[in-house]
């Protein structure tokens, strides 16, 4: 394999298999390494089992490892995914089936100093709105509560924002929230149970306001790769969008958890690139020699953050968007497996 290195983070040219993807995504920087020897605790892991947590977990017991600590890293959620507790509890992650919706379930998790939390539901909200209600709101109450002498690291969402003028470089974290649709309603529901519970008990917290993780089983860059390889029409309505390597996102969500205050520090969590996804389309056309077929034509406003924040306090991703897109690219051509999740990326009217 051959290798780069970017910001003193060796990254591979390609990656071939799931092994090396999930090497690279559970990795964890030097800093990050220094964040977890710093923190009083253990760590637990709420919504472990989603798109990003399962990695994150591995990162933060590599992390706990190469630091030599003794620290428990555990994970909660519901285990939906046939395998994943296994293969969570083999790389020493101990795990905690739980429906957080049950209240009495809540006494199963253990206490922990640090909490890092991405519960969440978004996918069948226009069928069924109150569970995604319920999941985005409720539990974010009874947890907040349950763990108020914790520091919790709360996983949100750019969507809290509102769709804003390609122009203006994106929201940051002083645009006031105006979320479209049920789920983003439902996410800002989220960081208000969070942001109560700093009122009331003098919880520290820290919101990160992420879009778009990216790697090569889901993901933006995927979604429209795939269709240029298919042939499939891409909508460009959503014309522009921000997206991050999620190996950057879980090496960001560790060492927030030092940041967490009361008020929250809110934190957007992207890369720095306002992306057009019809030059995404033509890039990914030349690298399988295809020419991208598309549907619409872009709005002047599109969900876009902008994170310079998050670079002052981090510094910028170690994965650039040219490395990301070579990755997917090789990805789709070896037809390596993927979740089979679309991001819906596409949606404009905040309905999902
Ligand atoms: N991925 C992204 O690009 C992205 C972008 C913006 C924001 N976010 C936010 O980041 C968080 C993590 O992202 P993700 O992509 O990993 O989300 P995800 O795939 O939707 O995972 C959500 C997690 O919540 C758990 N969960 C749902 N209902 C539960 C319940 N009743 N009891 C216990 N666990 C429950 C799910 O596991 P079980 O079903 O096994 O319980 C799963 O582990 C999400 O909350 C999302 O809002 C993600």
């Amino acid at each position: 394999m051959a290798w780069s290195n970017n910001a003193g983070f060796k990254l591979p040219n390609l990656i071939e298999n799931k092994l090396e993807l999930d090497e690279i995504l559970s990795r964890p920087m030097h800093e990050t390494v220094k964040a977890v020897s710093q923190l009083d605790g253990d760590i637990l892991i709420l919504g472990v089992s989603g798109k990003i947590g399962p990695t994150l977990a591995r990162l933060v017991k590599r992390a706990v490892d190469e630091a030599g600590l003794g620290k428990r890293v555990i994970g909660a959620s519901r285990f939906s995914t046939p395998g994943l507790r296994e293969e969570l509890e083999k790389a020493g992650v101990e795990t905690v089936p739980c429906d957080l919706l049950e209240e009495d379930q809540l006494d199963r998790l253990p206490d922990a100093s640090n909490v890092i939390y991405m519960v969440g539901r978004k996918f069948g909200t226009k069928e069924d709105s109150s569970l995604t209600w319920a999941v985005n709101t409720l539990i974010p109450a009874m947890i907040s509560r349950r763990f108020r002498r914790s520091k919790i690291v709360v996983f949100s969402t750019g969507n809290v924002y509102p769709l804003v003028p390609v122009s203006s470089g994106g929201a940051d974290e002083s645009t006031p929230p105006d979320p479209v649709g049920e789920y983003a309603q439902s996410c800002l529901g989220r960081e208000r149970m969070f942001e109560y519970a700093c009122k009331k008990y003098g919880l520290k917290t820290t919101f990160l306001r992420l879009n778009y993780a990216v790697e090569l089983r889901y993901g933006v860059l995927l979604d429209v790769a795939q269709k240029v390889f298919e042939g499939s029409p891409i909508d460009l309505r959503m014309g522009y969008v921000n997206v991050i390597w999620q190996g950057d996102v879980n090496n960001i969500a560790v060492r927030s958890l030092e940041l967490c205050n009361s008020p929250p520090e809110i934190i957007n969590v992207t890369g720095p690139d306002i992306v057009s996804v019809r030059w995404l389309a033509e890039r990914f056309g030349e690298f399988f020699q295809r020419e991208p077929v598309f549907a619409n034509r872009e709005m002047e406003k599109a969900l876009l953050s902008n994170a310079s924040k998050c670079f002052r306090l981090f510094g910028p991703p170690a994965v650039t968007l040219e490395q990301m897109m070579k990755w997917v690219a090789h990805w789709v051509v070896i037809r390596g497996w993927t979740l089979n999740k679309p991001t819906h990326f596409e949606v404009i009217d905040g309905r999902f």
